[in-house]
Order: C-alpha cells, then structure tokens, then sequence
C-alpha cells in the first residue's frame, strides 16, 4: 500500500494514540531501516530502546525461526526450557532470585506493584499499603502504572486513579524522608528518568534511600524498563549507581524486539507470590523467551556491553561539542546509550528535520531529544548524527539571527 493511503487507513480505522511520523518502515538491517519508497534511515530510536542489537540480527531471526517452528505458545500449565533457562540466566547475572514473566513493560510495573503490596500485607497486614514514586516519572499506561507515573498529562480525564500512590520530587532524599510513613510500602522509580527527559538519579540519593528503605523494610523498586539490558552500557543501570533494589522490572530491550517483560526479585519478597496470586497467559511464552534468551546469550557473550558503553561516551561528547557551539542546546544528560539533548526550542521540530535527512530521532517531553539507538551503533553513524544536528542548530541559528535583526 503506497505511503500515503496506508496514512488515510491509518487515519480511518486505528484509534489515535500516537502521533506518528509520516513514512512507513518497511525493513530493517543493524542500525538501518527503509521505509517504502527505499530512503534509508540510521535509527537512533531503535524502537524507542527496544532493538538493542539492530535489526535482523542473525541470531535473533535464527532463534525466533527456530521456536516458532517448535512451539510458539502453550501456556503456563506447563514447563517450556526457554523460559526456565531465561530466568535462570536473568538471575545468575542480576541481584534477583525469581523472576516473573509478561509482556510489557506496564505488565512488569503492575507485577512489581502487587508484589509489593502482597509482601507488605503478608508481613504488616492491611493498610501498609503506599507506594511512592518520582514526579516526572513514566511507569506504563495501565490505570495503575498511570496512577504510578508523576505525571499529570498521562492521567488526565482517566479519574479516579488508583488509591495508595504518593509522588516525591525525584533526586530530593530530604523530601521522601519526610513523605515515608507507617503506610509506606515501596519506594519505586527509575534510575535514568527516560520518558520524563532523560534525569538521572546520583549516587548518594539512591544510597541514602536504600538505607531508608532496607532499616524501614520498604521495598526498594527500579524501573529498568527503559535503562536495562545494556543500554547504559552495564546489563543493568543499578550496577553503575552503587545500590541494589529489591524489585526491578524489564521489557524492551529484552527481547529484542519480541514483546516480554520481566519482574525480578530477592527471594524473600518474591516468595509472596504463590499459584494462583499473579498471572499472565502469554507472560513468558517460550516464542519470546526464546528471544530474549539469545539477547542475553549476545550481551554477555560478545563485545555488545563494552561497545554500547564506549559509544555512549562517544555519542556524549559530540552532544556536549554541540552544546559548547550552538545557544540552543540547553543541556545533554544521560548514561551509555541513552542520551538526552535539551534544547531551547520545541525538539519536535527538529525531529521532523532529521527524518528529512535520513536520521531517526525521538522527542520525549517538550524539549529534549532523545537517543537511543541500537547498542550496535558505530562511530560512523554517531558522525552523521552530530553532522546533521549541526546543520539543523546552525541554519536555526542563522534564521534566528535574521529574525533579530
Ligand atoms: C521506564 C519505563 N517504564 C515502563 C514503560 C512502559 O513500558 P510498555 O510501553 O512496554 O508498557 C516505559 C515505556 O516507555 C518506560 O520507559
């Protein structure tokens, strides 16, 4: 279907919840895709952080070829090896002991909420119920991961939220300490603010709350949806910033592509959930388990982790040569592979400018940019991308000149 009537189609029988760029993506190989009419594309969006190892990656297709042919779904009745063998991995290389598997990243969170919630009324009984989160957080788009997300524009018109959240400014130990109470049970956030524009959580607040946390028995909960899986250049953000949680929750860059999500304990608290207590019919089907098996197999095994981190340093740098050069970058922040430009301007726009040269670039809140490509980006590709922000501050530059003058 030619581009512009798959748009009319679109227009016509979908429900409008996203705003989406006007081509359409036919195919993809590493750190490309192509949409109809054959222009290529270097994609620093990767799915938004969800093709950590590009597209078509051989193993990937092989495994997936490879499952479906076998079983692709036969529920959670019984033993798949995929899915046993992922966990096992999951928790060989992370603080966790158990893992639970669904499909999405809200499908984590609401896990890792109930999880909480269940380990508080197991152990204090009803009404130690309250989780608080981060102001300017993003949890997923279920009522009660909106409920979770500090965010006003994901709620709005969808009243009533969910009972027994509360929000504390993210980064501000003295605030949280104040808010903690006898009904608190969990504390949970992200440790690179990623939807919410690219903030990342320092050292001494995280460990300041982990002591808080472990002296008051609150569960500690990181959202690594977005920051897992090598995006920040460790398999998991927490290894860098010094303390462990007692959840965390994953999904896009876990599979790779193939939707699946994760919600990862210590045994004491996942212990909580019994048969019969949380469930998800395709939650960890061995088609996606299977995927996401190799994904770690090729993070842990290959060169991914340390190339994923060398060219986040790399991609950083440009970004600050550009802030140093251009007055309408007002900020680069971030960790790895996932990288925030703020600007001064509406980054909408300059998305729209680098689609039309050949670059995938997402925007997340009004005015930051936000990178985050395949973990097997190269240098070269990094150039272009500099190269083409370039171009598009310094002709804005020149107009705003004109405009002045
Ligand atoms: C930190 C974080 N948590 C949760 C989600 C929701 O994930 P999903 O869209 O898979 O439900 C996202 C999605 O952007 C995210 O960035």
């Amino acid at each position: 279907m030619p581009t512009e009537e798959l748009r009319d189609v679109a227009a016509r029988y979908l429900m409008q919840t996203y705003a989406r760029q006007p081509i359409s993506i036919v195919r993809g190989r590493g750190t490309k895709v192509y949409d109809l009419e054959g222009r290529e594309y270097i994609d620093f969006v990767g799915g938004i952080a969800v093709n950590i190892l590009g597209h078509g990656h051989p193993d990937l297709v092989h495994a997936i070829q490879r499952q479906a042919a076998l079983l692709i779904h036969t529920s959670n009745l019984y033993y798949t090896e995929p899915q046993v063998k992922l966990a096992r991995m999951l928790v060989d290389h992370s603080f966790a002991d158990r893992v639970f598997f669904c499909n999405s990243g809200a499908e984590a969170n609401e896990a890792a909420i109930k999880l909480a919630r269940r380990y508080s009324y197991d152990k204090y009984g009803a009404g130690r119920h309250e989780i608080i989160t981060m102001t300017n957080s993003f949890h997923g788009r279920t009522m009660a991961t909106i409920t979770a997300t500090g965010q006003e524009k994901v709620q709005k018109g969808f009243e009533p939220l969910m009972p027994g959240f509360a929000y504390a400014p993210f980064n501000d130990f003295g605030a949280i300490e104040g808010m903690v109470n006898e009904k608190t049970a969990a504390i949970m956030l992200e440790p690179i603010q990623g939807e919410g524009g690219v903030h990342i959580a320092n050292r001494p607040y995280l460990k300041n709350l982990r002591e808080l946390c472990t002296q008051k028995d609150i569960l500690l909960v990181f959202d690594e949806v977005q920051t897992g899986m090598g995006r920040t250049g460790t398999l998991f953000a927490y290894e860098q910033l010094g303390v462990e949680p007692d959840i965390m929750t994953l999904a896009k860059g876990l599979g790779g592509g193939m939707p699946i999500g994760a919600c990862l304990a210590t045994e004491s608290v996942a212990a909580v959930f019994t048969p019969g207590s949380h469930a998800s019919t395709f939650g960890g089907n061995p088609l996606a388990c299977a995927a996401a098996l190799t994904v770690c197999r090729v993070l842990l095994e290959g060169s991914v982790l340390d190339q994923a981190k060398r060219m986040g340093e790399y991609l950083a740098k440009g970004l600050a040569d550009c802030k140093e050069r251009y007055r309408v970058v007002r900020d680069v922040r971030g960790l790895g592979l996932l990288q925030g430009l703020e600007l001064e301007i509406d980054a909408k726009a300059v998305v729209a400018d680098c689609l039309a040269r050949g670059v995938l670039v997402n925007a997340t809140s009004e005015r930051v940019l936000r990178f985050v490509p395949p973990l097997v980006i190269t240098q070269a590709e990094i150039d272009t991308l500099i190269e083409t922000l370039t171009m598009i501050f310094k002709r804005r530059a020149v107009s705003e000149k004109d405009t002045h003058h």
